[in-house]
Formats: C-alpha cells, sequence, structure tokens
C-alpha cells in the first residue's frame, strides 16, 4: 500500500518535472507562479548547470537567519567543482566527535557523486572552537555559523543547512537532512536516485517518515515541552522525523524563504517538515518501508543473518556499534540496481 502511493508520488514528481521543463523551453522569462513555483529549478540542455532564483532573495539574505543576524564562521565549498547527485547534511552537536568519527568511516566515506557536511553551531569555549577548527582542517566537511549550538537553536541549525545550499550546492539534484546517530544505506540511496527517481533531479520532493496527530508535550518532565504561547494548538500538522529528510531542490528553497519570513519555533523537525511544508503546500512521501525493521537490524548486527528486504536507512539513534555492523553488511552484500523493484508486491 505504501509502496503504490510511493509509486503514485513518484508519477507525480516525475510529471511535474517534466512538464515544468517543458514549460521551461517553451517560455524565455519566468512566469509569474505561486510562491513554489517561483522555487524552480533551471536545467540546461546538458542537465548540469542548476541554479536558484536569487533575485527573489532580499539582497541582505545571505547574513540574516529568520530573526538573528547571521554569519558561516566555517563554509566548506564541497560542491564547487563538481555537481553531487547528492548533498547530505548531518545535524552534529559540536562535542559529538565519536559519532562524527564512524560517520567518516563508514556509510560517510568518499562516494562518487556524494558530498557530506556536517552542520554546527557556534561554541562558548575558544578550547573547544580550536579543536573544531583542527578537525575541519584535516576533514574539511564543517559547515559552523555565529548562532550558538543549543538544543533551542536547531530550528537556526536547520534553515542554515537550507541556506548553505541555497548559496554554496545549487549543484545538488537531491539533498538529504540526517542526523549524527543515523545509517544510511549509501550505494542503495545512490541506486534509488538514479534508477528508481532520476539521476537529473526531481521536483516536489520530500520523501520522509510523516507522523500524525502528533500531541504537543505539555508536561514540564519533558524536553520536548512546549508552552501555550510557543504553540497554541493541541497538536502539529503532519510531519517528519528530522533524521531521514529528502528534499528536491525546489522544495529546500521555497522552505527556506518560507523559514525566512516566519516566526521562529524551536522544534526544528516539526517547524520545517510540518508547518512550514503544510504552508507551501508540499505532500510528504512515506518511505518508512525504506527504514530497516527492528528485527532485520538485529539480524544483521546481533546475528549476521542475510536479510532480503531493501533498505535505504538503518534508523536513527544508533550505537556505533549498530553503524558499523550495518556498514559491513552493505559493503559486503550486492546491492539492488532498483531498490524499489526488490520489494515483494
Ligand atoms: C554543460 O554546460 C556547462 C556550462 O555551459 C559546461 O561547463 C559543461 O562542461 C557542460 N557539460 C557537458 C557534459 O557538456
Ligand atoms: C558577521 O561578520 C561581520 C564581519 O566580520 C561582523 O561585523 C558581524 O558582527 C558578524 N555577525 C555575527 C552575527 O556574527
Ligand atoms: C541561540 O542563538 C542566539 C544567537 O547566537 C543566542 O543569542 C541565543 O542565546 C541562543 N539561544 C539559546 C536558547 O541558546
Ligand atoms: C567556491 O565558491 C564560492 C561561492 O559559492 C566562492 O566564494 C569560493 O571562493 C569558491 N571556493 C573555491 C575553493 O573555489
Ligand atoms: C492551529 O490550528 C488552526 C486550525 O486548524 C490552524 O488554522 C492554525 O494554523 C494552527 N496554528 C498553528 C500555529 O499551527
Ligand atoms: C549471505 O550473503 C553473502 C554475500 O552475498 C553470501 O556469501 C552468503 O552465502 C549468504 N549466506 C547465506 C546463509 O545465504
Amino acid at each position: 500500500m505504501h509502496e503504490r502511493r510511493l509509486w503514485s508520488n513518484l508519477g507525480y514528481a516525475v510529471v511535474a518535472f517534466m512538464t515544468f521543463a517543458l514549460l521551461w523551453h517553451l517560455l524565455s522569462t519566468p512566469p509569474v507562479l505561486s510562491p513554489l513555483g517561483d522555487a524552480f529549478t533551471v536545467y540546461t540542455h546538458n542537465s548540469t548547470v542548476f541554479t536558484y532564483p536569487f533575485q527573489l532573495l532580499d539582497p541582505s539574505d545571505y547574513n540574516r537567519l529568520i530573526d538573528i543576524s547571521f554569519n558561516f564562521t566555517i563554509t566548506n565549498f564541497v560542491c564547487n567543482e563538481t555537481s553531487p547527485l547528492l548533498l547530505v547534511l548531518v545535524h552534529t552537536a559540536p562535542t559529538n566527535f565519536a559519532k562524527r568519527r564512524t560517520i567518516r568511516e563508514t556509510w560517510g566515506q568518499e562516494v562518487e557523486g556524494v558530498k557530506i557536511v556536517f552542520m554546527v553551531g557556534s561554541v562558548n569555549s575558544p578550547e573547544l572552537q580550536k579543536t573544531l577548527e583542527d578537525e575541519n582542517r584535516k576533514y574539511g566537511d564543517f559547515v559552523q555559523g555565529s548562532f550558538l549550538d543549543t538544543y533551542r537553536n536547531i530550528t537556526y541549525k536547520h534553515v542554515m543547512a537550507l541556506k548553505y545550499t541555497i548559496y554554496h550546492c545549487p549543484q545538488a539534484k537531491y539533498i538529504l537532512k540526517t542526523d549524527d546517530d543515523v545509517f544510511v544505506n549509501m550505494p542503495a540511496m545512490t541506486n534509488f536516485l538514479k534508477f528508481d527517481l532520476s539521476p537529473y533531479g526531481a521536483s516536489r520532493v520530500l520523501f520522509c517518515t510523516p507522523r500524525r496527530h502528533a500531541n504537543v508535550l505539555r508536561s514540564y518532565r519533558s524536553k520536548w515541552r512546549v508552552s501555550f504561547q510557543e504553540y497554541p494548538n493541541r497538536t502539529y500538522p503532519t510531519y517528519c522525523p528530522g533524521w531521514s529528510l529528502l528534499y528536491s531542490p525546489d522544495v529546500i528553497f521555497a522552505l527556506y524563504c518560507e523559514a525566512q519570513v516566519s516566526e521562529y519555533f524551536w522544534i526544528d523537525d516539526i517547524h520545517i517538515t510540518g508547518t512550514l511544508t503544510e504552508r507551501i503546500n508540499v505532500k510528504h512521501t512515506d518511505i518508512e518501508f525504506l527504514v530497516i525493521s527492528f528485527k532485520n537490524l538485529r539480524n544483521i548486527v546481533d546475528f549476521d543473518y542475510n536479510v532480503t528486504e531493501p533498505f535505504l536507512y538503518g534508523r536513527s539513534d544508533l550505537e556505533e556499534r549498530q553503524i558499523r555492523g550495518l556498514w559491513r553488511y552493505v559493503t559486503t552484500h550486492s546491492v539492488p540496481k532498483s531498490v524499489l523493484k526488490d520489494l515483494q508486491y
């Protein structure tokens, strides 16, 4: 059932994309479109050149982040000389050294067509900042912003990730926003993008694992407690947990524009994939069925069994041992060319 919905959403995405490409061909000037329509993507004949409609942004936009002034304090231009199929933006806390190391040694290893950057905010300790700069000198994969890295500031981090994509990696065909305790099955992911979607990119894509009618937590004991002033409604709009957000560039741009003019709400995935996604009128496509099941996770990591179901993600909240076990598995087993065709209907 999920698969069927995915196929039909894929169909819409492809049709929307082709229609737009055709329209773009026919019209030499961009038509006046709805807010999302303005966030079009422009492909040349050879499908490599790609740009965002910067004219729609305020000239001071680069140094503003929602409601604060902003600078990148560390930037790496990982896309300058390449047009990656996939840009991966990993949220990480500054002190999560081991988690970043695990990712670099496993699924984050250099892969053709994939670029990975770690998103951090600023820190109060000069020693910690120096350590981060050393780490960045070694790996060249940090993006750091001038806001303080705290959990109430995570929405700044997410919007910084969108900003980085727009200004510094407009070439990326797809964008994955994830966290540092996740396993991404990179061989399967690149095949999924190339063969099940399209190597030229797509539009109106937000593939994730939607949560519907989630209650706003009001208990003082909850880390995620939200006051009535912050959010008056009893439930959140449909949103997706922030560890597996696969975006197409047009959705990134529309969300970024919306975020820059919207109020600040600190739970980033609810704000961006819930409230703002509803405002730009994009629908989530549920790919929960491409997240490994708990049973298969155990089968692979603890029992070294072979599993038949394909998966793109090895869940969130994983221990290092699990990430390494999954990595060992995907590097010693062949990956289907088409992830979807391999599913049993
Ligand atoms: C595509 O076009 C761009 C810009 O005109 C050019 O730099 C690039 O070399 C072209 N690529 C191919 C494969 O023709
Ligand atoms: C950004 O950088 C400029 C120039 O270095 C500086 O004047 C400004 O205070 C910085 N803003 C923030 C928010 O760090
Ligand atoms: C969020 O970042 C801003 C800008 O750096 C800072 O002034 C503020 O204290 C931070 N908020 C929290 C809750 O840490
Ligand atoms: C990469 O591109 C940016 C603009 O996005 C530019 O400012 C920077 O100098 C370039 N860096 C390199 C190493 O080419
Ligand atoms: C709260 O719910 C109302 C009615 O469904 C809706 O119009 C409004 O946008 C919601 N508020 C927020 C902050 O999401
Ligand atoms: C599991 O997969 C590996 C690699 O494809 C293969 O060599 C092995 O024979 C398989 N084991 C079983 C029990 O099917």
